[in-house]
């Protein structure tokens, strides 16, 4: 098989040809889980944007369908949102219920050139028609000005609109859709910043886990100034009354949604089912330092694993902490659990050969001045080390061993600090160009691409460097090709 190929993940969404980058109108209705997203349908490299579309009935197993929305004389399509319009408000649907959806669209070569645009579908988004007055929202004089997120808000009666706004996030208001009020502005001075504009903004109201209170979370990408450097997603925590967000953390509060390097333009989906309640993300798994280079040809980079997003108290204070979908157990395949093993000299821990797919979950308590390396490509090592009580997690991968690197920047080396020394879980989902790592019941997640050298074939590997470790709850299985 040639590398191309076998870099083509088996369970996350790729496009059938050309480039992908962003999640975009992610959106549910009458059993079927909408996901656009940025498409160049005639290159694998970043080019003039469409929205690439496809369904699905689990997240999992998607169906692709024609490209959603294309350029025109106004524009490129920018990303975007898309969302329920429950009972016509908007008056477009001849009093059924509809799907709106707004991007952002981006004009070429003039000053100023991104302003909103808004277009609609009466069919389940087999097709869209863009609206006749495009934009809804003029340039305000800004000139990165993008990524509209609109949703309901029930407490005020009114659709709000976020947009990036060069640094900060720009908060608007509409009882109809269509026209658009100014309410304020977001995050000039709070968390993580670099010299580019903040992009892709959500926002949700979620519970608080074991409790009946609630916040606003607000999920912001950071293009060049994240936690393992280049593109990375940031949350705030806070409470919004229709208007303004208001934060409550200290302003220079930076709370990372993911610390890997590849996990970018988060997104969750719009009008789940009441019944479920579940808040799910999915993201776009690559970085703007290197992903127009990552080594396939005929298709360029993939979604992540959707993974369900939940609020929990931590000493730290209130976090966001993430699970692989559910949906995700009805792929399993071979599976295989471990005896609990208590390691007390250097060596092997478990080690097996994987080759496609798989998830691989256990708990992992180490005593003090030990270390652990688990491997599961010859190109990614996680060291978890234990030192003064406090446990840490150095993540290293390698470009293609052997061959010249595709990118300068692709080899990473970075550690993230995971407090006082405790037990843990770990939750790995491998497939065959990715490595998604949750741990501690998803408080962090660690999600990178690798392109493994040797192909098919990996080994996943743990040792014990030094001192005790003990691994309780293994459990493995290989993971069944998706398919449509
Ligand atoms: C984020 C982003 C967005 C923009 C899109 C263009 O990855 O830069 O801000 O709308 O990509 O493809």
């Amino acid at each position: 098989m040639s590398a191309e190929k076998f870099y083509r993940p088996l369970v996350h969404f790729t496009p059938p040809y050309g480039w992908l980058n962003d999640p975009n109108g992610l959106v549910y209705k009458d059993g079927e889980y909408h996901l656009c997203y940025q498409y160049h349908p005639h290159d694998s490299v970043w080019g003039p944007m469409h929205w690439g579309h496809a369904v699905s009935r689990d997240l999992l197993s998607w169906t692709h369908l024609p490209i959603a929305l294309a350029p025109d004389a106004k524009g490129v399509c920018f990303s975007g949102t898309a969302l329920v319009d429950k009972g016509d408000k908007s008056g477009l649907f001849d009093g059924q219920d509809g799907l709106l959806a707004y991007y952002t669209i981006t004009a070429d070569n003039v000053p100023f050139n991104q302003s909103q645009g808004l277009a609609y579908s009466s069919d389940n988004g087999r097709h869209w028609t863009k609206y006749a007055g495009n934009p809804v929202i003029a340039n305000p004089g800004i000139e990165d000005f993008r990524d509209p997120k609109v949703f309901w808000h029930e407490q005020t009666q009114a659709w709000i609109m976020l947009a990036t706004a060069g640094q900060q996030i720009a908060i608007y208001r509409s009882t109809d859709a269509k026209n658009w009020q100014f309410s304020s502005f977001f995050g000039e001075d709070r968390g993580a910043h670099d010299e580019r504009a903040w992009e892709c903004p959500d926002l949700f109201e979620i519970g608080i886990a074991g409790s009946k209170e609630t916040r606003w979370v607000l999920v912001i990408g950071v293009q060049r100034g994240a936690y393992a450097r280049g593109s990375g997603t940031q949350y705030f925590v806070g409470q919004f009354d229709g208007e303004r967000f208001i934060d409550e953390n200290t302003p220079e509060t930076v709370l990372w949604l993911d610390y890997g390097r590849d996990f970018y333009a988060t997104q969750t989906w719009s009008d789940m089912p009441a019944a479920d309640g579940r808040r799910v993300e999915i993201s776009w798994m690559s970085n703007w330092l290197y992903a127009n280079q990552v080594p396939t040809q005929s298709w360029r980079s993939s979604m992540t694993m959707p993974q369900e997003l939940t609020l929990k108290a931590t000493p730290d204070g209130l976090r966001l902490c993430h699970a692989f979908i559910r949906e995700l157990e009805g792929l399993y395949q071979n599976p295989v659990s471990a005896a609990d093993k208590t390691q007390t000299t250097p060596g092997a821990v478990f080690d097996f050969d994987w080759s496609q797919a798989q998830r691989l979950q256990f708990s992992l308590e180490l005593k003090d001045n030990s270390s652990l390396v688990l491997q599961p490509f010859s190109e990614l090592r996680f060291t978890f080390a234990v030192h003064k009580g406090q446990l840490t997690l150095r993540c290293q991968r390698h470009g293609q061993i052997g061959v010249t690197e595709f990118d300068e920047h692709f080899p990473h080396d970075f550690t993230v600090a995971l407090g006082h020394n405790r037990c843990i879980n770990a939750d790995l989902v491998l497939d065959r160009s990715s490595a998604e790592l949750l741990l501690d019941g998803g408080r962090y997640a660690i999600t990178n691409l690798v392109f493994p050298k040797e192909g098919p074939a990996q080994q996943c590997s743990a040792a014990l460097v030094s001192g005790e470790a003990i691994i309780r709850d293994l459990h493995r299985h290989d993971l069944a090709k998706v398919t449509a």
